[in-house]
């Protein structure tokens, strides 16, 4: 069996002490307190309304200029006023809290089957690393032919309708924010979009049960993600998340109604090095679950990942090869390590 038990289930138990298997030695673990924000290390909220709608021209040369930096020296930021409804949202987090709270035994038609990294549960990694204290569905949802029938199709019928609203609402903001990033990166927006659209995209709902020990656990252990971009919701607003920066731990404030988005390992590259991929974890507590719906945007099967074309030049040579879209996520689920920046291949 590849999958491990469900950690909900075993967060039910009176436990004193978390198994062996979940602890963590402290290595570089520099903990801050999760509840312990430090103004100066907040990481920048970028405002949708500045961008899109046509205000001063000023103001949104200002905010493509503040989202140019904050992809090079953050690799992630809060975005507000990101145009999706509060009442989408709130059903959403119904939702996805009712299904982590059906039976265990309901849940587990979806369980992870051999050999695939889709659906509940989560794969067992080498014995050398540890158990992470979260259970997890993941799922492929675009192309739509690539949907497993026994995931998507076969969920509740309210939470598969709510999911494909959000999903639909979610590409059309990605779509957004990646035209914003090709003038962000002064490049024709063509360049970019006909790589990213209608491209690959998954989708993984974490739950993170309460834990009697919270600071000898990680509930998702350090990594990037191989994608362009991530949008990231913390769907009943408990924080958890962290972010590496400059070798240090910084715990990420939840912001109201905002969504995390973080530059993932395939900006990276597109980029040619411009914008970084952050490495980030998410902490559990001992007292609230948290559960959280992130969605992967990839490009199309058929692209290659790779430097875009306009940014190199004789000065700026390219820094990364150029893979196959397949090969390039198939190299990386054999090769992930959850060990920090997962994979980037250099020249
Ligand atoms: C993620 O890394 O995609 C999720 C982190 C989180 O649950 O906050
Ligand atoms: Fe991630």
């Amino acid at each position: 069996d590849q999958s491990q038990v469900s950690v909900q289930e075993l967060a039910k138990e009176p436990l004193i002490a978390v198994p062996q298997g979940f602890v963590r030695v402290d290595d570089d673990h520099l903990r801050p307190p999760n509840d312990l924000f430090d103004e100066t290390t907040n990481m920048p909220t970028i405002d949708m309304n500045k961008l899109v709608n046509t205000g001063e021209a000023t103001d949104v040369d200002d905010e493509l200029e503040k989202l140019h930096i904050t992809c090079q020296e953050w690799g992630i930021f809060q975005l507000v006023n990101h145009g999706i409804s509060s009442e989408l949202l709130e059903k959403l987090k119904h939702e996805i809290e009712a299904w982590f709270n059906l039976p265990l035994e309901e849940k587990m038609k979806y369980k992870i089957r051999p050999g695939e990294i889709e659906g509940y549960g989560t794969i067992a990694k080498t014995h050398d690393q540890n158990l992470d204290w979260s259970d997890r569905f993941f799922m492929i949802i675009n192309p739509i032919l690539r949907r497993k029938p026994h995931l998507f199709p076969q969920l509740p019928p309210s939470l598969r309708a709510t999911l494909q609203c959000y999903f639909l609402q979610l590409n059309k903001l990605a779509m957004a924010l990646v035209g914003l990033l090709a003038r962000a990166l002064n490049i024709d927006v063509k360049e970019i979009k006909e790589l990213v659209e209608d491209g690959m995209q998954s989708v993984r709902m974490t739950y993170y049960p309460p834990c009697p020990q919270p600071e000898r656990v990680i509930g998702l252990s350090p990594h990037s993600d191989a994608d362009v971009i991530t949008i990231l919701h913390q769907l009943n607003g408990v924080h958890g998340l962290q972010i590496k920066k400059d070798g240090v731990w910084i715990p990420v404030n939840l912001v109201q109604h905002a969504f995390v988005v973080n530059v993932g390992d395939i900006l990276e590259i597109m980029s040619n090095g411009m914008y970084k991929s952050v490495v980030h974890r998410a902490m559990v507590n001992s007292d609230k679950e948290r559960i959280s719906l992130a969605m992967f945007f990839k490009l199309k099967c058929e692209a290659e990942v790779g430097p875009l074309a306009s940014l190199i030049n004789p000065q700026n040579p390219p820094l990364f090869k150029r893979i196959p879209m397949e090969k390039y996520v198939k190299d990386y689920i054999s090769r992930r390590k959850f060990d920090g920046k997962t994979y980037l291949e250099q020249m």
